[in-house]
């Protein structure tokens, strides 16, 4: 900053003040959470993670093989692992995005030393080692304490492959060969796989089928993609893949008509299991496609219209959520929203296909709204995975070589912890404006539930990045007294964490008491998430 830029400031500093001692003080904007009315669960997979074999995101930022220097546990990062650990990671999606629709399971099982080398052709046409398989993806799902959602490839594979790395993760040793193939490689159990994709972005990527044919071919891969450890059967006679969700490739962004051929054909299937989960996928961090706002350099105009970008999510999960309705009434299909985030241009340097970026303060505000848009509907949505876990797009973690650091996107999710499988509660409150130029966002974006330790838990962002804001959290159906809890807020709206400084944006405590006045005022700083407990 120069020394008139200096001097200019801080003639705004004075004028802000004497402004500030003639106006009337801004009254707390008073928060109301209906503890009394109880809505829908938030399913702790909407917290859930996506890794896909792209760029850095499973080779150096998760595996690093059994020889590394790098402390791992059987080729597994162990400093990743611990990390993770901490958030609570309900599910990771794996192998794919798109990748999923090239990936051939049978190259990447057994004794590694003889396992092929691919080309990774749409991410750099880069090689594929194959040394992250099915078995390291288990082993990596078990360390983290996570579960699997596994997607299936349908547009370059056939039912039968789709149908047999079922069998092979899934089946007794004792009945089938597969599953005794799988006990000879080291895992005699089955594994769990709870829940499985049939195709990533099938009008894309995955196959750029019409939805109208891709709703045949679900039909026909969903027949004969089952769960053999889990199966049941039903009084009818029918096996129920009892536990395995099938997920069906859904919509870009706004194609409603992919949402509507898609449910009116889950009307005459035959198996009622055959459909629990549409995907939508939304990439927000800009107005057009490409994308080209900058990750970690950027002013209050950007951050306006990148949080601007990503608040489109709650129309579309009403949208889609709409359609679905007319389909199916009862909820039984989850939206799941298995691709989002912040999507800026590539890390100066960096391979453009590896989609690697940095992430600041303003990506936490970004992740804070969105999940709260999932938990306002989370009799629907009951599932989602940001994009993605390590080193891609909007990151829990980057790594280089052996160092790691935590990105502000990381931190949020750890301080929403107290919301998986927490019953949503309503709130009232006037959310103000916060204008910068043509965009108007609500200034302040409240989210409350109620623990699964029954406590009451409130999360509060100020979206304005310029000014603080007061909240009044004394009405909570209750007198409350106290709020504890956690901030997360940052030196400037574009503050990353790096190797050499991997704490600027870390979470701080913040604890407010009743007054006198009976108010409960807790102070946001400006472009800030804060969660804490009311008692
Ligand atoms: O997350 C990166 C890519 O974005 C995924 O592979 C694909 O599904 C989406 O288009």
């Amino acid at each position: 900053m120069t020394r008139m830029a200096i001097t200019l400031t801080a003639s705004l500093i004075t004028i802000a003040t004497a402004t500030a001692a003639m106006a009337a003080p801004v009254p707390p904007v008073a928060v109301t959470v209906e503890t009394g009315k109880p809505g829908a669960r938030i399913d702790r997979h909407i917290f859930g993670q996506f890794a896909e074999h792209l760029g850095t995101g499973i080779y150096d930022g998760v595996w690093v093989g059994r020889d590394s220097q790098i402390p791992n546990v059987r080729g597994i990062r162990t400093d990743v692992v611990t990390a993770l650990k901490a958030i609570h990671v309900p599910d990771v999606r794996w192998p794919g995005g798109c990748y999923a629709d090239d990936y051939h399971w049978r190259k990447a099982i057994g004794d590694p030393s003889k396992r092929p080398i691919t080309v990774n052709y749409l991410w750099g046409r880069v090689p594929e080692s194959n040394q992250f398989g099915t078995h390291e993806y288990f082993d990596f799902l078990d360390q983290i304490g996570s579960e699997a959602y596994v997607s299936g490839n349908v547009g370059s594979g056939t039912p039968q492959e789709m149908s047999d790395w079922l069998e092979y993760m899934t089946a007794d040793p004792a009945i089938s060969t597969l599953g005794a193939e799988r006990a000879a490689n080291g895992h005699p159990a089955p594994f769990k796989v709870p829940f499985f994709g049939v195709g990533n972005e099938s009008w894309g990527c995955g196959g750029s089928m019409t939805p109208e044919h891709y709703a045949d071919v679900y039909r026909n891969y969903a027949t004969f993609a089952r769960n053999y450890d889990n199966a049941q059967q039903l009084p009818n006679g029918d096996y129920d893949p009892n536990g395995m969700k099938r997920i069906s490739s859904g919509p870009n962004v706004d194609d409603y008509h992919w949402t509507e051929v898609r449910m009116e054909a889950s009307t005459h299937q035959i198996f009622s299991w055959s459909l629990d989960g549409l995907s939508l996928h939304f990439y927000s961090g800009f107005d057009q496609w490409p994308p080209s706002n900058s990750a970690d350099s950027f002013g209050e105009d950007q951050y306006a219209h990148v949080i601007r970008s990503a608040l489109k999510m709650e129309d579309l999960v009403s949208k889609h959520s709409a359609i679905m309705d007319k389909y199916d009434p009862n909820k039984r299909v989850m939206l799941v929203v298995d691709e989002w985030g912040a999507w800026y241009l590539p890390a100066p340097g960096s391979n453009p296909r590896f989609l690697q970026q940095q992430n600041s303060q303003r990506d936490a505000v970004l992740a804070a709204v969105t999940l709260n848009i999932f938990a306002r509907h989370a009799d629907r949505v009951r599932m989602a995975n940001i994009a993605q876990m390590v080193n891609v797009l909007q990151s829990m973690i980057l790594t280089s070589g052996d160092k790691m650091v935590l990105t502000p996107t990381y931190y949020l999710f750890k301080l929403y912890v107290p919301f998986q499988d927490a019953t949503f509660l309503p709130v009232d409150y006037d959310a103000g404006s916060y204008v910068h130029g043509d965009v108007t966002l609500p200034r302040l974006d409240v989210m409350a539930a109620k623990g699964t330790d029954s406590k009451t838990y409130v999360s509060l962002t100020n979206v304005d990045p310029t000014q603080p804001l007061a909240v009044d959290l004394s009405a909570m159906g209750f007198k409350a007294r106290t709020a504890t809890g956690q901030t997360l807020t940052a030196p400037k709206m574009d503050s990353t964490n790096t190797f050499d400084h991997p704490d600027t944006v870390t979470p701080r405590p913040v604890a407010a008491k009743v007054g006198r006045d009976g108010k409960l005022v807790l102070t946001l700083a400006p472009e800030s998430v804060t969660v804490v407990e009311v008692e």
